[in-house]
């Protein structure tokens, strides 16, 4: 073990802890399955399940939208935390599949859930976006600026999904995620390390090409399906594993932790294959992976709030246990936090 007992480690914020102290989750009821797909498409249950490991996800009804799906894992979490809606100072929503483009997705799911005192945004950053939330959470407590902040991960990207393409429709699904953060004494359990990154380059192997104001949507451009999802697959699947790596290593360096001392990593659930390859080459057992995108498919910014909430609620999470959480997503954009749980 490279940690130090937590008397003799410098703290890098020193006055505040910012601990998690409660999760949420939901997903639509409606389940698709790969069987239903290749109904629609010209796919099959074993290329889908042997190139992804996806074998059903989640689809929202349609008066159901991202921020009602953002509402319910919210109201979960400030259950788990016993945190009344008035407490909440700021809600900052990760969504690649806004209710719109303005207002902020955020504000919509103040007024659902009643946070009359907060402040809200939603933050752009694709898949990635939950971690860059709680990174910017983190940032807003430790600064003494709040004291209470909720973060969530929400997304229907069945709405920006080109259900006639088979190399991404059958990859994703809907569903949100959320953690209440507050601040504790310096040295309470809570986050350790983060790391946020980015690289503009590569902006166009995983984007939606249209309905902003560069390209917005026309009827004479409308048949292209360009407010859908589009992605070369091989490209992101390289990227995925290369900055989920690098990402890994630097929040586990900032931590004074190697990967032996993770006893669970949460990474974003886009491919098994994927996490497979990051075991591999972080040399730790797929075992103490967490996933549940054979359930969900790639549910975005969602993701690993909603696989977060699963660890916490089915006990794998224990007190004291340090815990890597790492994801990816278009930008190109990638993030890791370790927590102490
Ligand atoms: N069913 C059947 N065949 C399919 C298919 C599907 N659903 N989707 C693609 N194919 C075909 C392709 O058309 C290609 O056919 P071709 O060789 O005749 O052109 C063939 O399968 C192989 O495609 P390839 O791209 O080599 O497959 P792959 O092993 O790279 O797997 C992905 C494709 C998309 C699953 C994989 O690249 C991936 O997961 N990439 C990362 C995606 C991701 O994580 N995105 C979100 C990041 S946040």
């Amino acid at each position: 073990m490279k940690r130090q007992p937590r008397s003799n480690r410098p703290s890098a914020r020193p006055g505040r802890s910012v601990s998690i102290v409660g999760t949420g989750s939901y997903v639509p009821e409606r389940v698709l399955t790969n069987e239903e797909l290749s109904k629609s498409v010209d796919t099959t249950d074993e290329w889908i399940t042997s190139r992804t490991g996806i074998k059903t996800r989640r689809i929202a009804a349609k008066d159901e939208h991202t921020s009602d799906m953002a509402a319910r894992a919210a109201m979960a979490a400030m259950e788990q935390a016993n945190v009344k809606p008035e407490e909440i100072d700021l809600i900052l929503l990760a969504t690649a599949s806004p209710d719109m483009v303005f207002p902020a997705t955020a504000c919509f799911v103040q007024t659902k859930i009643g946070a009359k005192n907060a402040a809200c945004l939603d933050v752009s950053a694709a898949c990635a976006g939950f971690l860059f939330a709680v990174e910017i959470g983190q940032q807003f407590i430790t600064s003494h600026t709040y004291d209470t902040v909720l973060v969530i991960g929400a997304e229907k990207l069945s709405s920006i999904t080109n259900w006639t393409d088979r190399n991404t429709c059958v990859l994703f699904g809907d569903g949100a995620g959320a953690l209440i953060l507050q601040h504790r004494d310096a040295g309470a359990h809570g986050i350790i390390a983060t790391h946020i990154g980015s690289d503009g380059n590569y902006s166009d192997i995983l984007w939606m090409p249209g309905g902003g104001c560069r390209t917005p949507i026309t009827a004479e451009n409308a048949h292209q399906h360009l407010q859908t999802i589009h992605m070369s697959g091989k490209d992101v699947y390289k990227q995925a594993v290369v900055s989920m790596i690098d990402a890994s290593k630097k929040a586990l360096d900032k931590a004074g932790l190697t990967i032996e001392d993770i006893t669970c990593v949460i990474p974003h659930q886009a491919n098994v294959r994927i996490i497979e390859a990051i075991a591999d080459r972080l040399k730790i057992s797929i075992d103490r992976f967490f996933v549940n995108l054979d359930r969900y498919g790639n549910t975005s910014a969602a993701a690993v709030a909603i696989a977060l909430d699963e660890a916490n609620r089915s006990g794998r999470l224990k007190r004291g246990d340090y815990i890597l959480m790492v994801v990816f997503g278009g930008g190109l954009t990638w993030s890791s936090t370790v927590i102490e749980w």
